[in-house]
């Protein structure tokens, strides 16, 4: 196969919208990456947007059910931008059908789930991924390599957060990301899940934890067509809906590796339009990254003579080779869609070589432990061990 025909599912939304963007643009700055990719149908559910769907993907079948993209036999990768709900479901089908599936975080509602659609990728030899596009900021591969170099030494502390105010206005209107059928596990599976992934990548897998997860604001008012994070003026004839899963959550865990964790995320953080970071200690240095210097490093070790120590910033540059693809100059900045876009092109070298990358569905089940870890301890009010075999 020299060409992955590709579906994209849930289109019109956001990550739907990224997707096929990232998909058609990754060989301008990867070249083949083996091959390429086509996109050969888009599957939306809101009719109005099918001009606009056509434009973004000249030729591609335009779709409104799922199960047609998923049975169609000139479709090789399944692309799932749905909501959280439909992701077991439709990988599920999609993996039964043989096609190769990238599917968004979180990757499924439960650990159980994630298990099978892993197991089930492996029994058919298909190429999964799932959508933790935040490590493929070449910065991350970088405080990789410094770790993997054993340069701070074994890790003691990870602090994580992520942090946004999509809903810290208590008026700010109800959507599916606050229903718990539509979205059960919230904030952890929503937010959470990317700070995992980024514990999973560089540090190891969680052995156990201890989690609070609280509703800071119980009803919101329902505004058709609301997107997120949008303000909207209210009328006073809303109907209000309960607010059915975490909006935050706090929590302590121990890795595997005998490394502790502290982490915390939130969609109620207002004023905090986006922040992410990680703080990594070890027993020879340490490394702090925040989205607000999304390229940027901080790197610190004790080999350096006593009287120069101190944090150094290190800017992932040209050095690196997906920042090297992007752009030939340091400090000009690669952001998320670039991400996406790295994501895409390793995907399609997945498909093409059948070679999996990080963060494949078994990557996915063991954030999704964590999120069922979550889930429990809030609600027993004790500590969970994650089953590691
Ligand atoms: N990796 C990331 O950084 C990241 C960022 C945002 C969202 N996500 C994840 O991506 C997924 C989509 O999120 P989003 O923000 O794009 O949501 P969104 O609401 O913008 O888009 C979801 C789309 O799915 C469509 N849809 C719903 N039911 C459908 C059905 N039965 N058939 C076909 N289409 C249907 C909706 O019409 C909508 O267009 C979620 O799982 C979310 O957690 C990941």
């Amino acid at each position: 196969m020299n060409e992955v025909r590709v579906a994209v599912l849930g289109a019109s939304g956001w990550m739907g919208k990224v997707h096929t963007m990232a998909y058609q643009t990754f060989p301008h700055f990867f070249g083949s990456v083996g091959g390429t990719a086509r996109v050969v149908a888009l599957v939306g559910t809101e009719r109005a947007d099918r001009a606009d769907l056509a434009a973004r993907a000249p030729g591609a079948k335009i779709l409104t059910d799922w199960r047609q993209a998923v049975e169609d036999p000139e479709v090789d990768l399944v692309d799932i931008c749905l909501p959280d709900n439909m992701h077991y479901e439709v990988a599920k089908a999609a993996l039964e059908a043989g096609k190769h599936v990238a599917c968004e975080k979180p990757l499924a509602e439960s650990a159980a789930e994630a298990r099978e659609l892993a197991d089930l990728a492996k029994a058919r030899r298909l190429i999964t991924r799932v959508g933790h596009a935040f490590p493929r900021n070449p910065v991350h591969d970088l405080a990789k390599e410094i770790i993997d170099a054993g340069e701070i030494g074994e890790i003691t502390m990870f602090k994580g957060c992520q942090h946004v105010d999509v809903f810290g206005d208590p008026m700010a209107p109800f959507m599916w990301r606050a229903d718990g059928v539509l979205a059960p596990t919230g904030i952890v599976g929503d937010t959470g899940s990317h700070v995992f992934s980024f514990m999973e990548f560089l540090v190891g897998r969680v052995a156990s934890l201890v989690a609070n997860n609280i509703v800071v604001t119980p009803r919101r008012p329902v505004v058709a067509g609301a997107a997120m994070g949008a303000g909207a003026t209210l009328t006073g004839a809303e109907d209000w809906a309960e607010v059915t899963n975490p909006d935050a959550t706090q929590l302590l865990c121990r890795f595997e590796n005998g490394a502790n964790g502290i982490v915390d995320f939130s969609r109620v953080a207002t004023g905090r339009k986006f922040m992410q970071g990680y703080e990594i200690y070890g027993t020879k240095g340490s490394l702090v990254y925040t989205y607000d210097e999304v390229n940027r490093l901080r790197f610190y070790t004790n080999d350096d003579p006593a009287g120069r120590r101190g944090f150094r910033a290190i800017d992932v540059g040209p050095e690196h080779p997906s920042y090297a693809a992007f752009l030939p100059l340091p400090n000009f900045s690669l952001g998320y869609n670039e991400t996406k876009i790295i994501e895409a092109a390793e995907v399609v070298r997945s498909v093409i070589s059948g070679q999996p990358m990080w963060p494949t569905f078994e990557n996915g089940h063991h954030i999704t432990q964590i999120v069922d870890a979550c889930m429990a301890s809030s609600r027993l009010r004790a500590w969970v061990d994650i089953p590691l075999a």
